[in-house]
């Protein structure tokens, strides 16, 4: 039967991974995956997760399995992390979180639900997206669309057109928003848009998924969750999905949630039964290692205080890239303006270079991104900077 399958090519943010430890060239640079480096290029343990780790290395005595909710003080806390201790929402107990392996399995099981809700809903995505939303919204059977987002002549946002298509969207749709450091373009919606977005869910009935990838690297970790208590302080049911995987940098622990909020307190302990009756025959309860990790830098004072410098660190650093980059690139001569770099922010941007040129700066520089030329901008540093400028001058140039 196995016969049957063919092979299929790596997926092309992760096949970068293996493509890049095989180079060989000292100079080579991964633009590819999202995760954070530091100046020397690494991507170290934060302090506060190496103390928390030590904390319950002293502490646990056993690994017997914990009950479909798994760590419930990783629960609650993510919950106010994602949705601001001053939720009205979570004050009338209408919200559930539930940890799951990192921020893609909260996305399938997040589809789970919605095919359960609405099986023959469709899921509106923002163009472009993450690829892997791509996957996992019809590996659930559900139908996907896109609306316009980003303006790749100008590097910003089409907001008037973004507003026109989820204007058509109603009652049994499901639409998918970034909530900060959009993957893959870097570019978010200002306040006021996002008062224009989430007052036009509301009049719509449309139920915003809202995928929380980044909390804390746009603008910090209050600012980045202004979408999600605008959408909760005004539509009766949302679906939040949070990663710990970057503002933890717990990557391959993977530490995830999916929370929900629905209409009433029953309701959302009958979505939170449906929640653990798809988790169970998919894997059953996620992993508790981070999730334990996580909970115990939340609920110390000293800790998260720690935890919200490191993730400070990490955002302004980017930050600082950004505008040694558009600074580099313009002193290099480069025949385009990049200033577009510093008016957006995560990991992400777009460098808005053809496929051709994706494949000269891996092929004659050992330079990787993915073939959209989305680079991750905080796999740069003081070594690597001026190399890759004039990389990219050549590209464009010659
Ligand atoms: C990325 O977009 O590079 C990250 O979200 C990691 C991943 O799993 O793709």
């Amino acid at each position: 039967m196995l016969d049957h399958l063919k092979a299929i090519p790596p997926d092309p943010i992760l096949g970068i991974i293996t493509a890049f430890s095989k180079d060989t060239n000292p100079r080579k640079i991964d633009l590819g995956i999202g995760v954070y480096r530091d100046e020397n290029g690494d991507t170290p343990l934060l302090r506060c997760v190496v103390e928390a780790e030590k904390q319950l290395m002293s502490c646990q005595t056993t690994k017997t399995y914990l009950g479909p909710a798994g760590v419930t003080g990783f629960n609650s806390a993510i919950s106010r992390l994602a949705f601001g201790t001053g939720s009205e929402a979570l004050a009338e107990g209408r919200i559930r979180t539930v940890h799951t392996p990192g921020g893609t399995g909260a996305l399938r099981v997040a589809a789970d639900l919605v095919k359960a809700a609405n099986p023959a809903g469709t899921v509106w995505a923002s163009d472009p997206t993450w690829p892997n939303h791509l996957a996992i919204f019809p590996a659930a059977g559900l139908a996907m669309e896109s609306y316009p987002y980003f303006d790749r002549v100008n590097s910003s946002l089409r907001f008037e057109d973004m507003m026109d298509a989820l204007s058509q969207r109603r009652p049994g749709d499901t639409v998918l928003f970034h909530a900060c450091c959009h993957n893959p373009c870097g570019v978010s919606p200002d306040e006021n848009q996002w008062v224009a977005i989430t007052d036009l869910a509301a009049e719509k009935g449309f139920l915003p998924l809202i995928d929380m990838a980044y909390q804390g690297f746009e603008r910090g970790l209050e600012e980045d969750n202004f979408a999600v208590r605008e959408f909760t302080r005004k539509c009766p049911e949302v679906i939040v999905t949070t990663s710990c995987s970057k503002n933890f940098a717990v990557y391959r622990d993977r530490a995830g949630a999916i929370s929900i909020v629905a209409g009433t307190q029953q309701k959302a302990d009958d979505v939170e039964s449906v929640i653990n009756a798809l988790t169970r025959k998919n894997y059953s309860m996620a992993p508790a290692h981070a999730p334990a990790v996580v909970d115990i830098i939340l609920h110390s004072e000293e800790l998260s205080s720690l935890w919200r410098e490191e993730v400070a660190g990490m955002r302004n650093r980017i930050n600082g890239l950004r505008a040694t980059l558009v600074e580099k690139i313009r002193e290099s001569g480069v025949p385009r303006d990049f200033s577009f770099l510093q008016r957006q922010s995560g990991m992400f941007s777009f460098l808005g270079l053809s496929v051709e040129q994706v494949q000269r700066l891996r092929e004659e520089f050992s330079i990787y991104t993915v073939d959209s030329a989305r680079a991750n901008i905080a796999s740069f540093n003081s070594g690597n900077l001026d190399y890759f400028v004039a990389a990219l001058r050549t590209v464009l140039t010659n």
